[in-house]
């Protein structure tokens, strides 16, 4: 398919680099003159705080009220960053939409419809999921064409793997048959760790050839960087973490055109 490519950053196992990804991936992309937009679903809104210092209570309209009010457009919520992307930011608001968009009748359609107009003024859009298979994941697997999923190669780095496949695959067969799982990052990689190399030789089977080669180090830089309210290119533009993120946006160009 010609044009965007929306890309739904996924695993419902908590604190696994989603979030450090989408927004690092995001910015590197726009280095390579792609024009992204990043969509924190996340009640947690941690992409929003980190890299807008929005406040998770005080921010104001986020995509909450896209989600829920059919006369909020995504354009009108969209913000710049001064580091070259849009940034659709959620809020704390984003966790009381979960009952009313699981209680209407577009709930799990809401983000691509909303979407639908601003999607081809993007090369990339990455949604930035929470750590749960719920209404707002739903939404993403919907609106997307591509599923990243992010793992750590740490101890049982497959647990809920499956049951995210599975659901990629009814919201494929139901609801959105161009999605597939196009990429699988491996995240906060220490291979002097026996446990480590082992994940990734697991991770490897399962997934097979849909793993990017560029592995995202341990660095301490990447987690420093977001309490700055900046980016890895940023903050520490000389770092194992930037240029871990900077080949792995190339990996992306190479082989997830858009
Ligand atoms: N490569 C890395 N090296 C060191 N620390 C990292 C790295 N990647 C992420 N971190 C840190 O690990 C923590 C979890 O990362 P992150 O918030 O990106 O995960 P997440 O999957 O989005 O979490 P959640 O499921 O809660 O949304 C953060 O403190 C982050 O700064
Ligand atoms: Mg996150």
């Amino acid at each position: 398919m010609a044009g965007s490519r929306v890309v739904a950053l996924c695993n419902q196992k908590g604190g696994v680099g989603k979030t450090t990804s989408a927004v690092n991936l995001s910015v590197a992309l726009s280095t390579f003159a792609k024009k992204v937009l990043l969509i924190d679903l996340d009640p947690q809104a941690n992409s929003s705080v980190s890299f807008f210092g929005f406040g998770v209570f005080s921010s104001p309209r986020s995509v909450c009220d896209v989600l829920v009010d059919d006369n909020v457009s995504v354009r009108e919520i969209i913000r710049r960053s001064d580091e070259g992307i849009d940034i659709l930011p959620s809020n704390l608001n984003l966790a009381g939409a979960e009952l009313e968009l699981t209680g209407s009748i577009a709930g799990e359609t809401a983000l691509r419809d909303k979407l639908g107009p601003v999607q081809g003024d993007y090369d990339y859009v990455f949604i930035d999921c929470p750590p749960a298979l719920n209404i707002f994941t739903i939404n993403a697997l919907v609106a997307a064409t591509d599923v990243f999923v992010c793992v750590q190669p740490s101890f049982l780095p497959m647990v809920g793997t499956e049951q995210l496949t599975r659901t990629v695959k009814i919201v494929r067969d139901r609801l959105n048959k161009q999605l597939r799982i196009s990429g699988v990052i491996l995240t906060m990689c220490d291979e002097r760790k026996i446990i480590s190399r082992e994940s990734i030789n697991e991770i490897n089977r399962y997934f097979s050839d849909v793993v990017f080669d560029s592995r995202i180090r341990v660095d301490v830089k990447l987690e420093e960087a977001p309490s700055h309210t900046k980016s890895i290119f940023k903050y520490a533009p000389d770092s194992h973490g930037a240029e871990d993120y900077m080949n792995l946006a190339k990996e992306v160009i190479r082989r997830v055109q858009g």
